[in-house]
Order: C-alpha cells, then structure tokens, then sequence
C-alpha cells in the first residue's frame, strides 16, 4: 500500500497498489486512534502528509529531499532545453512493468521543458507526485483519519508538524531514562547500556524509538515476572 523511499526513509502513498480503498481509510483511522489514544506509533511519512491532512497543498519544496533533481533543474545555468531534453511527458512504471505516459499538460511530448517554463514544469510535477497520482488513496486515508478526530479541534490548534509529533512521538538523540520512571535495580541495568542499546530497548519495549510527547518521563512502564514459578 505505500512505498518506502531507502534514503529519506519515509513512507508515501503506493498509486498502483491493488488494495482497495477501505484498506488505506483503516490506516487513516489507526493514525487517528494513536492521536486520541496519545499513542506513539513507528510511522514515518513526510510533512507533506500531515500537512495535506490540515487541508493545506504539497508544494515543490516538498519533493526536494527525495527529489533532488527537481531543484537542479530550476537552478541548471545553461540551456535547459538543449542539455536536459526533457517535456512535459513523464513516465511511470506500473505493476506489471509496463511503462505509463503521463502528460503534465496537453500534448505534454511535444512541449519541451526550458529554462522560462521551467518553473511550471516543477509545478505540475509536484501536484501531480503529490496530489494527482495519489489522489484516490489519500482521499481514502483521509476519510479514515478525520473519522475519529472530526469535530477536534486539531485542525485549529495544531500546525502539521505537531500533528506528526503527536503521532509519532519526538526523535530521541539521546535516550535519557528517567530514574524514576523504574525501579532502582532495573535503572541500573539500563544505565549501563550503549546509547544504541537503549534505542533499542526503547524499541522493543514501545514498538518505536521515538519518545512520546513530553519525553521519556512520560512513558509507563510495568515490569513483572513472567509468572510465579520463574525468575525470568
Ligand atoms: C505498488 O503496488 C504494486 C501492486 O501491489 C506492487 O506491485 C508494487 O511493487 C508496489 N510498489 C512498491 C514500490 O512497493
Ligand atoms: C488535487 O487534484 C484534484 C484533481 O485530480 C483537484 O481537483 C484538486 O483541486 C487538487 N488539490 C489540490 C490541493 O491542489
């Protein structure tokens, strides 16, 4: 259903995904539960996501990080047109391999893309990757999402990146355990470990490494013995 980018390490939405519409709505609910259920969850999609949840558009800048080719395109001093050869057709590959046309304006193949239309050409590019070609799955997991936080006031109050903040909990550069969230002997234990260790324990134990919104502090944590006849 999405699509995992290896190098800005996010999530986007899959537009030739065969799962059907109520799929991606049940996500937009589980993004939305984890909000009211002041849940952190190991989610990672970019701002524009968020953003676009809070009724605003993905724009140009949007696409910079994963895209940087865009940005060199606008900033390219020589002559877009004969070096770079490219129109306002762009292809895509679907499931089956198969190689899809798009074009970003009418008769888009024969229009080549120079240094004065440039900045179209990125327009149209960026609201069809981040509007248009996942136009139907967004609607879906929107719908999904604003099933249970309608009539919050999240709209009003927050700006997308606190909604991705209380979705997915702040990042954690250094792990900081609060002693007195455990017990002293359990505290120890965790002092001693490598700050990747704590990532990690941080991981295993709530499903994400990031800490939850007001830091680490917060978490609640029961340790129990794995029943009455052991000492695990
Ligand atoms: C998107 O979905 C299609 C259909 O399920 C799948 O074949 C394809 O591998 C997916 N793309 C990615 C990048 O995961
Ligand atoms: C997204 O694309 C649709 C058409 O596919 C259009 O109606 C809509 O206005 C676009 N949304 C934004 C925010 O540009």
């Amino acid at each position: 259903m999405f699509t995992y980018d290896e190098h800005t390490r996010l999530f986007w939405f899959n537009s030739s995904s065969f799962e059907n519409e109520g799929q991606y709505t049940l996500i937009g609910i589980v993004l939305g539960l984890a909000i009211y259920n002041n849940c952190i969850l190991d989610v990672h999609f970019p701002m524009v996501v968020y953003r676009k949840l809070m009724g605003k558009k993905g724009t140009f800048r949007d696409l910079a990080d994963a895209n940087p080719s865009l940005k060199e395109l606008l900033e390219y001093e020589g002559n877009v047109e004969e070096d770079m050869m490219i129109t306002f057709q762009i292809s895509q590959t679907d499931p089956f391999g198969n190689r899809l046309m798009y074009d970003l304006r009418e008769n888009g193949d024969r229009i080549p893309v120079t240094n004065d239309n440039r900045k179209e050409f990125v327009a149209l590019y960026s609201e069809y990757m981040l509007n248009k070609s996942v136009e139907k799955q967004f609607k879906a997991f929107r719908r999904g999402f604003h099933m249970v936080t309608n009539e919050s006031p999240l709209k009003y109050l927050f700006r997308p990146e606190e909604i991705e903040l209380l979705i997915c909990g702040s990042r954690v550069r250094s792990v900081n355990i609060h002693q007195n969230s455990f017990s002293l002997e359990f505290w120890e234990t965790l002092h001693s470990f490598s700050e990747e260790q704590k990532r990690l324990f941080l991981q295993f134990t709530t499903g994400t490494d990031r800490a939850p919104v007001g830091g680490l502090g917060k978490l609640k944590m029961i340790i129990a013995k794995n029943g009455p006849d052991t000492d695990r």
